[in-house]
């Protein structure tokens, strides 16, 4: 199916990917284009309209990002927010400048023009502002549609040539009615039909993986983890028996997780999955290493021959595969000023493409268009259970990194102990799926302790939880205490080899999520 499109041009926003994900909230599909992206490549999109994004530079400042004054002859609509209202008064000769006042924060947004932009919205609501400069003169030919008190010329236009600006962000969620505001402008303004949701992508992903594998076979590694399980169900929806998923356990998983992922395969989905239980090649090649990177390249370069060895005993018994299958999602592959997407350094440990040259397959990425949210409704779709489904994110390497120094199978196993209680935990308490990360640290720091009559010796144990919106930055949650005291009797009460739990109040920045 073809999807009526539009463009954002990414300023270096912290909030473009929120714009693109807002559009397609609206069921019209976006795409993130760099600011730079010459008008060629703009138009090879066909885009309906195109919204200029916000950015952290003065327009007028040498240097600045321009986009080339054509992008407003084209007839095509277009929303400048922020950073984008300035760029287009700055390139049709208004003015841009410096505002008495830096706003940042709600304002109330006196509306004017109930037409078009703010079709059907109430004479005032709260706008989130965050801005330095503003615009100080229009452009000839634009008209005011809202103003704030500090800011005049919060929203401006050329209906004619369907040309808007506004100075604040109607893609946060502290912007009342924002998205209405984004649906008017792309359903209104540029006349998109809508027609992104995921009972059409399924539909038509799933036309398309057929065509293109036709009788081929697909190899697809899974780990457990929402991309790669729902990759490899919608994969099996359009090949069925042509496609053959590897699930390698990795000697570092979590407890009962390699019988939890492999139960929910063959049970719910109803996929055959190959499983390499490769525990000790793992923790053999992990021995003597204590530095968190050397732990990381060693399961990474492990991970590669399990798999490959996998795949050649598959291919043995079956024939070649074509292709590859993997779990790329959208924000790793945008083009952009700002985002380069977490998933680039994130996800190295799963990205086979340590294969040697015998086994380099067409790739598959099935999901390449889609965002997170959208990966798990699609998920939803094809019958994967809600609790996969918003599980908390797990690193590549596992408990490998929440074990400070040598890892041992025992330390492994008090490690296991511990992080299953602390998930049990936060689940009874209905805290789980709130939560970005919750899970226990076992540190090689040994203190002295009484129990019963005893003097202990044992390890130290962390806990810790912590709230993101994408593993960028990260606030510690503030756990009711008495969870707190009830996680820490357990784990000393439960788990031999601890007798002592402390909790991580560290924010990223400064620390990072994982201890290693
Ligand atoms: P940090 O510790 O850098 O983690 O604040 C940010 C997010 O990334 C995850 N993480 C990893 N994921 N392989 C992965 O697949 C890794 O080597 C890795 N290191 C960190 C971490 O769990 C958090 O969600």
């Amino acid at each position: 199916m073809q999807h009526d499109t539009v463009i954002v041009l990414d300023f270096g926003a912290q909030y473009s990917q929120l714009i693109a994900r807002r559009v397609r909230e609206c069921k019209v599909y976006c795409e993130i284009l760099p600011f730079s992206a010459s008008v060629e490549k703009i138009l090879e999109k066909t885009p309906k309209g195109i919204i200029l994004s916000g950015g952290p530079s003065s327009v007028y400042a040498p240097g600045a990002p321009h986009v080339s004054p054509e992008l407003f002859e084209l007839g095509i609509p277009v929303l400048g927010i922020c950073y984008g209202i300035q760029m287009i008064s700055w390139a049709l000769k208004g003015k841009v400048q410096k505002a008495h006042k830096r706003e940042f924060g709600l304002a109330p947004l006196h509306i004017k023009d109930h037409h078009t932009l703010f079709a059907g919205l109430p004479s005032t609501l709260k706008a989130w502002m965050s801005h330095g400069d503003q615009v100080v003169k229009l452009p000839p030919g634009y008209k005011v549609l809202a103003s704030t008190d500090n800011c005049p010329l919060a929203a401006a236009a050329s209906k004619a040539k369907k040309i808007y600006g506004i100075q604040f962000h109607p893609e946060v969620v502290h912007t009342e009615k924002g998205t209405q505001i984004l649906e008017n402008f792309v359903r209104k303004v540029c006349g998109c039909k809508p027609t992104w949701s995921m009972e059409n992508y399924e539909r038509t992903a799933i036309r398309q993986i057929r065509e293109m594998a036709g009788k081929g076979r697909v190899l697809c590694g899974v780990s457990g983890g929402v991309d790669s399980t729902v990759a490899a169900a919608l994969i099996h929806r359009a090949v069925g028996k042509q496609l053959s998923c590897v699930f390698v356990n990795n000697g570092v998983l979590r407890m009962g997780e390699a019988e939890q992922v492999r139960a929910m395969f063959k049970k719910k989905l109803k996929i055959d999955v190959h499983y390499a239980d490769a525990g000790d090649e793992f923790l053999k090649a992990l021995e003597g290493i204590s530095d968190p990177e050397q732990k990381r390249k060693t399961i990474g370069r492990t991970f590669i021959r399990v798999f490959e060895k996998s795949a050649r005993e598959l291919m043995k018994k079956k024939g070649r595969f074509d292709f590859l299958a993997q779990g790329t999602l959208y924000p790793d592959v945008i083009e952009s000023v700002s985002v380069k997407g977490p998933s680039a350094t994130i996800k190295s440990h799963h990205n086979v493409g340590g294969l040697p040259e015998d086994m380099k397959f067409k790739l598959v990425e099935p999901l390449r268009e889609l965002f997170k949210d959208e990966v798990r409704a699609l998920g939803a779709k094809l019958g994967i259970p809600k609790d996969m489904l918003w599980r908390q994110p797990f690193p590549g390497p596992g408990l490998a990194v929440r074990l400070i120094g040598e890892i041992t199978r025992e330390k492994l196993e008090i490690l296991r102990k511990a992080d299953a209680i602390v998930i049990e935990e936060i689940q009874k308490a209905g805290l789980y799926y709130s939560i970005w990360q919750s899970f226990a640290v076992l540190t090689p720091l040994k203190t002295v302790g009484v129990m019963g009559d005893e003097r202990t010796y044992d390890h130290v144990c962390a806990v810790r939880a912590v709230h993101s919106a994408d593993g960028m930055t990260a606030d510690w949650v503030q756990l009711p205490h008495e969870l707190l005291g009830r996680i820490s009797n357990r784990i000393i009460n439960e788990v031999r080899g601890i007798n002592r739990v402390v909790y991580d109040i560290t924010s990223k920045p400064p620390g990072t999520i994982e201890w290693e």
